[in-house]
């Protein structure tokens, strides 16, 4: 079984992947954490991410070992990541290491932008996470200061919104919901409560799929 879960920036999406594949004892798999890869190759030596073909040739020689680094979580790299995401060479060339991550048993899931729509458009279930992004800001603001992060929180929020912008805008693989996704809202749910929504929306999808 295939999982797809999308939505925007700061939305509760890792989380919720992480705690549903958990449940499920599914593979995980954050794809965010890739283009951020790619982002911090660029940083780190001394390129510019809007610099396409350095960009496209990064992705490229990715190495998936490094995607646990916890330096990709920072709002520098989460932005840059936002720039290097929108070229479409770079899509491209992070397209089969995430459909192999995705086809491999028991079952996985993904979280990202565009699981639903391209990366796997035959997921069992979709599911897109919205919340208000001054809730977003208000966590992100928290998990980064729980990092030890020196952040202010209106800058967060200008950066969420800029990041929405950019990622819903973009030519290519724009963040979007699948016509079949179902949308969670979980503004006011906590991770426990989020999960719980999530894991009802997986159940009634295997409930229909056996009166197919
Ligand atoms: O989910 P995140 O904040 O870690 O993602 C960082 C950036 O990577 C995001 O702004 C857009 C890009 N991204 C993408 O284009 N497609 C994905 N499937 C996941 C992330």
């Amino acid at each position: 079984m295939i999982i797809a879960i999308d939505g925007p920036a700061a939305s509760g999406k890792g989380t919720l992947g992480k705690r549903l594949a958990a449940h499920y004892h599914f593979r995980h798999l954050d794809t965010g954490v890739i283009y951020r890869a790619v982002a911090k190759a660029l940083i780190d030596a001394g390129a510019d991410p809007s610099d396409e073909a350095r960009a496209v040739a990064a992705a490229h020689e990715l190495d998936p070992e490094k995607f646990g680094h916890p330096a990709l979580k920072t709002r520098a790299i989460g932005e840059a990541a936002s720039v290097v995401s929108a070229f479409p060479g770079v899509r491209e060339a992070l397209l089969t290491f995430q459909r192999q991550f995705a086809a491999e048993p028991p079952g996985a899931v993904l979280d990202g932008r565009d699981i639903g729509t391209v990366i796997c458009p035959n997921a069992d279930v979709k599911i897109f996470v919205v919340a208000d992004p001054v809730v977003r800001a208000r966590r992100r603001t928290l998990e980064a200061r729980s990092r030890g992060e020196d952040v202010d929180e209106a800058v967060v929020l200008a950066d969420i919104l800029k990041r929405d912008e950019r990622d819903r805008n973009r030519p290519v693989a724009p963040l979007r919901a699948a016509a079949d996704a179902h949308v969670l809202d979980n503004s006011n749910l906590d991770i426990e409560a989020g999960l719980m929504a999530a894991i009802a929306i997986v159940e009634a999808m295997k409930v229909a799929r056996l009166h197919k």
